[in-house]
């Protein structure tokens, strides 16, 4: 069941290596001087595409008229006793008269504010008023850049393909996704720009389960992957890591804080507020910077960051977070290109056999 999980999901250019990382600390501008590991993820993406072409040829053909007919949004209406929309659309239409958490005019957005209360509740109660939209599971991918332009014009290039294939691989598995390029608190820059958003997505989409943090320069490698939920059942933040090199190593590369998956909780609520009070829109942060230095032996330069931030948390307020935390070790749900490059020749040869099959089944 596993077999897919077994490739790697994303692969990033981000940190994963300190003397990497540290580059990347200077500006978000940075983060494309791995173009090496871009440029493959790209070639990848390249490869799909030259069978895709063909077979959706062939789909367009096999088109025949037993295929069932696309369903109207609005049917025609006969009679009085028709309803002239559907649930959706109803929903949509207006705003269902009763008060739900977004009439509090206390609601903020901003990540400086002391957490939401009781947000299961009220997110349970928004859901109960816009039954269309409640899905079990349901995932908004967030990702996002710096509001300007790269300093290189190959950085936008790339960055418009890093979101074409988060796009393609969403649209693929029904995600929602939403690209975030306003910097939500002037003093969060670079690493830190993401709690923010995450934040203020968990607020603004109560009808999503999950939040799925994915860096601009990650690509999925597998756009068959499916995440594996049932085993995230009893857990609210999914990360890749090691929990022997955090525990044991206490290694500031234990884990890679680029890309996870957070349950939209009370929770989250609280986890993020504790793990963004290490960060520079707070007067304690440089006394951060000394803790996370003194905590974690090998992190190389003197800012706290957010990946040693949720470290610290996992070794020092272990008791509060980590049961809610999974460290995800047995597949590459965030890997570095370097170590990951090796194994996607064995993806396109998969995808290249699943072609040949289908082709020797007779459609062709
Ligand atoms: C700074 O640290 C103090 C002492 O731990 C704490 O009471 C305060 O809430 C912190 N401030 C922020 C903004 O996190
Ligand atoms: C690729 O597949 C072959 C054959 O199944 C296997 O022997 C090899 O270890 C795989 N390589 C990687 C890097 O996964």
């Amino acid at each position: 069941m596993y077999t897919t999980m077994s490739s790697s999901t994303t692969t990033t250019t981000s940190p994963s290596k300190p003397q990497f990382r540290n580059k990347l600390v200077s500006s978000l501008n940075d983060i494309f001087v791995f173009v090496g590991g871009a440029i493959l993820a790209l070639l990848l993406l390249w490869s799909f595409c030259s069978f895709v072409s063909p077979n959706s040829t062939i789909t367009f053909n096999i088109s025949s008229p037993t295929r069932p007919k696309p369903t109207k949004l609005v049917e025609p209406t006969n009679s009085e006793t028709t309803p002239p929309m559907n649930c959706a659309q109803n929903e949509l239409a207006h705003d269902p008269p009763d008060h739900t958490f977004y009439d509090d005019p206390t609601l903020t957005y901003t990540i400086d504010q002391k957490p939401i209360k009781n947000w299961d509740q009220k997110r349970q109660h928004w859901l109960a008023h816009h039954p269309s939209l409640a899905q079990p599971d349901r995932i908004l991918l967030i990702t996002g850049s710096q509001p300007g332009p790269c300093k290189s014009p190959v950085g936008d290039h790339l960055l418009l393909r890093f979101f074409k294939n988060k796009v393609d691989y969403c649209r693929i598995h029904g995600h929602d996704i939403f690209y975030n390029n306003a910097l939500l608190h002037p003093k969060m820059t670079t690493f830190w720009a993401k709690l923010p958003a995450v934040r203020s997505a968990m607020v603004a989409h109560p009808e999503a389960e999950w939040i799925w943090w994915v860096d601009s320069d990650a690509a999925f490698t597998d756009m068959d992957f499916k995440l594996p939920l049932s085993r995230y059942a009893n857990h609210n933040l999914i990360v890749h890591g090691w929990p022997n090199m955090v525990y044991e190593e206490r290694s500031w590369v234990s884990l890679n804080a680029g890309v996870f998956l957070i349950r939209n909780s009370q929770w989250a609520m609280e986890f993020i507020h504790a793990w963004a009070g290490m960060g520079p829109q707070t007067p304690n942060y440089s006394q951060w910077s000394k803790t996370q230095k003194a905590t974690l032996p090998d992190k190389l330069y003197p800012e706290a960051d957010d990946q040693s931030g949720l470290i610290y948390l996992l070794l020092e307020e272990n008791q509060k977070w980590a049961d809610k935390i999974y460290l995800e070790h047995e597949f590459y749900f965030e890997g570095y290109w370097k170590e990951i490059v090796g194994s996607l020749r064995n993806v396109s040869d998969k995808y290249l056999e699943m072609e040949r099959r289908s082709t020797a089944g007779g459609r062709g």
